[in-house]
């Protein structure tokens, strides 16, 4: 290898299907090999301790608990904040709702309330207030909790605004129903606007963040907020099976990817706009630029000639990877293991194969 910051991937093979496909950086294994480590369940390893500490300074909270996934951390959230029969009220575009498994009405007994969600990744604040205000009615589910996410995965990677997200965290407030970011990517979301991660998480009562992300590490969320909350999500952790033993050799690349792999996103972003303009020169595909803000690629398969699934088959052949999230919506994800000079070999590829599909 010869760059510290190229992940190694498959000789001839370009992999945008998304930046989970990331390998741990030379930095990462050595930490890995060498992090000191104990019984994590008995709050007693230092690497982890390092790690939590570190990452709730980072987010601008009072504490924060590692965990297995993504999808571990909003869970575990949620439980939480609510109890059964409580309200989670989140976007229908939401990755919470869409690719979670229900996991909050399904453990938890907490039923999904669903709010459309804009081209952005937003939500209506009007709607929301009408949400998340409770109305004492024997019938209905009171509100539990209110989650946005940033950036936004359906949408494209989108970000949401500074003052929208005080807008909502107010309105949260108002209600008193706390508000939880899945911040899965929510350092692309400071990377992109240009602000420490703390100034958008100030807008929330709790967040999950990604490592294994755009980060590059190969394990690990953190979900962080008031000291209380983070002592219930353990007890949450506990409950789905997530507490770990010797979990030092996982959060030792997490403390590489917080300390060294963030201000490299900008790169991704960077390699995501050129790959967007490639794609939107293309006949066939339509592109929205606008939107077009981190590192996710969203775009349509207008060429009704070929079908998804072709389209995406035809692509691998040719040794590059993207993905679809429904329909003729495809998405392509820059990430550490792409480089710049590798973009024109992506457009040529979706060019080609476009073409010959005729
Ligand atoms: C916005 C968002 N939240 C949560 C997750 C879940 O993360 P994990 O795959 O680690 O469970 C993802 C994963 O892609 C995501 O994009």
């Amino acid at each position: 290898m010869d760059n510290e910051h190229k992940s190694p991937l498959p000789l001839g093979r370009l992999d945008l299907r998304s930046d989970t496909v990331t390998l741990p950086s030379p930095a990462m294994r050595e930490a890995m090999a060498h992090a000191a480590v104990g019984d994590d369940v008995y709050g007693e390893d230092p690497t982890v301790n390092r790690l939590e500490a570190l990452a709730a300074a980072i987010v601008g909270k009072a504490a924060a608990v590692l965990v297995v996934s993504g999808t571990m951390g909003n869970l575990t959230a949620l439980l939480a904040h609510g109890q059964r029969g409580q309200r989670v009220v989140c976007g229908d575009e939401s990755h919470i709702y869409y690719y979670e498994a229900g996991g909050a009405s399904a453990l938890g007994g907490m039923p999904y309330q669903t709010l459309p969600t804009d081209a952005e990744g937003q939500l209506s604040l009007e709607q929301v207030r009408a949400a998340l205000v409770s109305d004492n009615d024997i019938h209905h589910a009171p509100a539990g909790v209110f989650c946005l996410e940033n950036t936004h995965n359906r949408c494209g990677g989108t970000v949401l605004p500074l003052a929208y997200l005080e807008a909502a965290h107010t309105l949260a407030r108002e209600a008193g129903i706390p508000l939880h970011m899945d911040g899965a990517r929510i350092f692309n979301a400071a990377v992109a606007l240009g602000v420490e991660v703390r100034a958008l998480t100030q807008h929330a009562d709790s967040v999950q963040v990604c490592l294994s992300k755009g980060l590059a590490a190969p394990i690990g969320s953190l979900v962080a907020g008031s000291h209380e909350f983070v002592t219930r999500v353990r007890r949450m952790r506990k409950l789905v099976g997530g507490g770990m033993r010797q979990a030092g050799v996982i959060a030792a690349a997490g403390i590489v990817a917080l300390t060294e792999m963030v201000e490299r996103l900008a790169e991704d972003h960077a390699n995501a706009r050129l790959l967007a303009e490639g794609l939107a020169s293309i006949p066939g595909l339509q592109v929205d630029l606008e939107r077009v803000q981190t590192n996710l690629v969203r775009f349509e398969l207008v060429a009704a000639h070929i079908a998804p699934p072709d389209f995406l088959a035809n692509l691998q052949a040719r040794g590059v990877l993207m993905g679809s999230i429904g329909g003729r919506i495809m998405r392509a994800v820059t990430h550490y293991g792409v480089s710049a000079t590798d973009i024109p070999q992506a457009v040529a590829a979706v060019r080609e194969v476009l073409a010959f599909s005729f």
